[in-house]
């Protein structure tokens, strides 16, 4: 008889879930700055082991208090996702309502993901839609319209203090990223920028890429100055940096709800690509 188990992953697991990762095509995977495998040995991390032998695991480690991105699912063709799931996701979600409870939430790309989360009554509150922006000669550039005592300039690692306290200010809980999200983001950035007055730092704005495309990564403007042309203007430097970079092709990921980001984008001359992909979350309650 096979004996099959539910645990807590640690470091020790790392070769055999890099090799699940590696080799198993069944494989849900956050769009992420961090690999899985860093997580191993924070909690909400499961392993679902078969006669010593991992055939499933789930990641859900908490970035902010509270909130919980599915970061890895992946499973071997011994099982079906469902069956996977439901073993893996039964044992989770009593240690995370034991734990006290969070808002688990996944960008499910795959539609067998998708059927998964529903199907255990998961709910699909907004869309990820992708945006993108393209070069078109001729293109006039007018200096960005650094609004009021507001200037642009670029990031440095002394400003990751700051730039996380203006993230963890505009962004809602389930968007927000840790600290050390940031700084990940920051060392693997190709431009990242402040705009700020005398009394530091209102905004900022993080893109990767190289070759012929770029992505904006993440674009924060603090509430307090909000509407009044930070947005547009770190968007105007940087559209300014990726052409004389030779790049022709910026991408952007918004909310589908997200009505400031879309209408920035939109006048900005960013267009829907028509990729859209669902937001599942599930609220675990915590135990009374
Ligand atoms: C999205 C965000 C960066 C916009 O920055 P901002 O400095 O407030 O935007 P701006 O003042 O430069 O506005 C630029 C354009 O967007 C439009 N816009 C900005 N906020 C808007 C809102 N709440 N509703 C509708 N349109 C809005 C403005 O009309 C303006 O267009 P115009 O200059 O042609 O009139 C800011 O709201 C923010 O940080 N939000 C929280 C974090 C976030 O959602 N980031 C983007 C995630 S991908």
């Amino acid at each position: 008889m096979i004996n099959t188990l539910v645990r807590p992953a640690d470091p020790k697991d790392h070769q055999q879930i890099s090799n699940l990762i590696f080799f198993e095509s069944r494989l849900h995977r956050h769009l992420d700055w961090r690999s899985p495998l860093e997580w191993l040995g924070a909690p909400f991390y499961w392993a679902l082991e078969e006669d010593g032998q991992i055939t499933a695991a789930l990641a859900c480690p908490t970035e902010r208090e509270r909130i919980a991105w599915v970061r890895l699912f992946v499973y071997t063709g011994r099982w079906s996702a469902e069956s996977a799931w439901n073993i893996i996701w039964a044992a989770a979600r009593q240690e995370i309502a034991e734990a006290g409870g969070a808002t688990v939430a996944a960008i499910a790309v795959q539609p067998w993901f998708q059927d998964v989360l529903a199907t255990s009554g998961f709910e699909n509150r907004q869309q990820i839609v992708m945006l993108e922006w393209r070069y078109q000669p001729p293109f006039a550039f007018t200096s960005p319209r650094e609004p009021g005592e507001l200037h642009i300039r670029r990031m440095t690692e002394a400003d990751l203090p700051e730039v996380q306290r203006t993230d963890a200010a505009s962004f809602d809980p389930l968007w927000q990223n840790a600290p050390e999200t940031i700084r990940k983001a920051f060392d693997q950035a190709l431009y990242a920028t402040v705009i700020e007055n005398e009394q530091g730092i209102l905004g900022y704005q993080l893109s990767t890429g190289g070759g012929q495309r770029a992505h904006l990564a993440r674009l924060a403007v603090h509430p307090a100055v909000q509407g009044k042309g930070a947005g547009r203007a770190l968007l105007s430097d940087l559209f300014r940096y990726i052409t004389y970079a030779g790049i022709s092709r910026l991408s952007v990921n918004t909310q589908s709800d997200n009505q400031a980001s879309l209408s920035l984008y939109q006048r900005t001359g960013f267009v829907r690509t028509g990729e859209a992909y669902p937001v599942y979350t599930f609220d675990v309650s915590p135990y009374a």
